[in-house]
């Protein structure tokens, strides 16, 4: 990996897109604080943010892409559908309500994804129509998938007219590696995603983490973040705190090593704090 990565280092999307390789997850911030986090976040140099209808806070997004002095197209935003509505159509409305949420009227947003596969294939058809519908409008500029297997994408792929999808958002970290899909994402130019990169701060007592974070002289965070990026996936470390959102960004000026990886990726594999795809699964 090379070491001139910088904050705004870019993944290349397959419409040709650029998406941020650093983002800011907004999950269970409070509402009434998920505007100021995501304007300290924009502060410090963070061009993505990922929320979802189901944060509930896409509208206090909305507001800090309205705030912000940032122009629009410096901001990447996305969103995400975790359910249909009872049809194409009325699923479509329910979309373009994120785009009125995060970007207004006549707004767009930069990359929307269907939430989760474990509704159903129909489910999962119904939303991906209606995504496609509001892509070919331009008010997504690119749409994918999260918590997809193997299955699921190729199901996707039986019916998709726009493939690949643009990304693949997974949990993903040391404990977490889901390899399998990870590298059928990658042959078939599906760009990954990492959320849950911090473990929650659940292993930040790890003495292997901790070993590589002495070595470097940084924080656990924040050789979890530096991992994602090395392994060319966008993670999304999620903070309300001012401090964390700056040291979580702050992770552009060193590079972990061979070894460092090779510890990192000798971890344990262990149950997924959200959801661990299954590969086979099409329903
Ligand atoms: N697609 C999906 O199904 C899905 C599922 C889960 C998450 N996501 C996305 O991925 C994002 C990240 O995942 P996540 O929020 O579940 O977990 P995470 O980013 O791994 O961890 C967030 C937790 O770590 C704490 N934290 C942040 N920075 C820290 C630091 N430097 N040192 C110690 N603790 C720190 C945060 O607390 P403070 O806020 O107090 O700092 C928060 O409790 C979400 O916000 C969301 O956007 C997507």
């Amino acid at each position: 990996m090379a070491p001139s990565l910088t904050i705004e280092s870019a993944l290349e999307l397959p419409s040709g897109n650029k998406l941020p390789i650093l983002g800011f997850g907004v999950w269970d911030s409070p509402s009434d604080i998920t505007t100021k986090s995501c304007l300290e976040a924009l502060k410090v140099g963070y061009r993505h943010i990922d929320t979802a209808q189901l944060y509930g806070n896409e509208s206090e997004v909305g507001e800090a892409v309205k705030q912000s002095d940032l122009p629009r197209e410096k901001l990447f935003i996305t969103s995400k559908i975790y359910s249909p509505e009872s049809d194409v159509q009325a699923t479509y409305q329910k979309c373009l309500d994120s785009v009125k949420k995060i970007d207004g009227d006549n707004g767009y947003i930069d990359l929307f994804l269907i939430h989760n596969a474990t509704v159903g294939a129909e489910s999962c058809k119904t939303m991906w129509q209606a995504m496609e519908k509001v892509h070919g409008e331009g008010k997504f500029k690119s749409i994918g998938v999260s918590n997809h297997g193997i299955g699921h994408l190729e199901n996707l792929k039986s019916y998709a007219k726009l493939w690949p999808p643009a990304v693949n958002q997974l949990e993903l970290h040391p404990w977490l590696q889901q390899r399998e899909v990870v590298e059928y994402c990658q042959k078939n130019g599906i760009v990954v995603e990492a959320y849950c990169p911090l473990v929650r701060n659940q292993k930040a007592d790890d003495p292997t983490l901790n070993e590589v974070a002495k070595k470097h002289s940084k924080t656990t965070a924040q050789v979890l973040i530096r991992y994602c990026i090395q392994k060319g996936w966008s993670p999304l470390p999620k903070s309300d705190n001012p401090g964390r959102i700056a040291q979580n960004a702050d992770v552009f000026g060193f590079e972990l090593g061979k070894d460092d990886m090779d510890k990192l990726d000798a971890q344990p594999q262990e149950a997924a704090l959200v959801l661990a795809v299954d590969n086979e699964s099409k329903s």
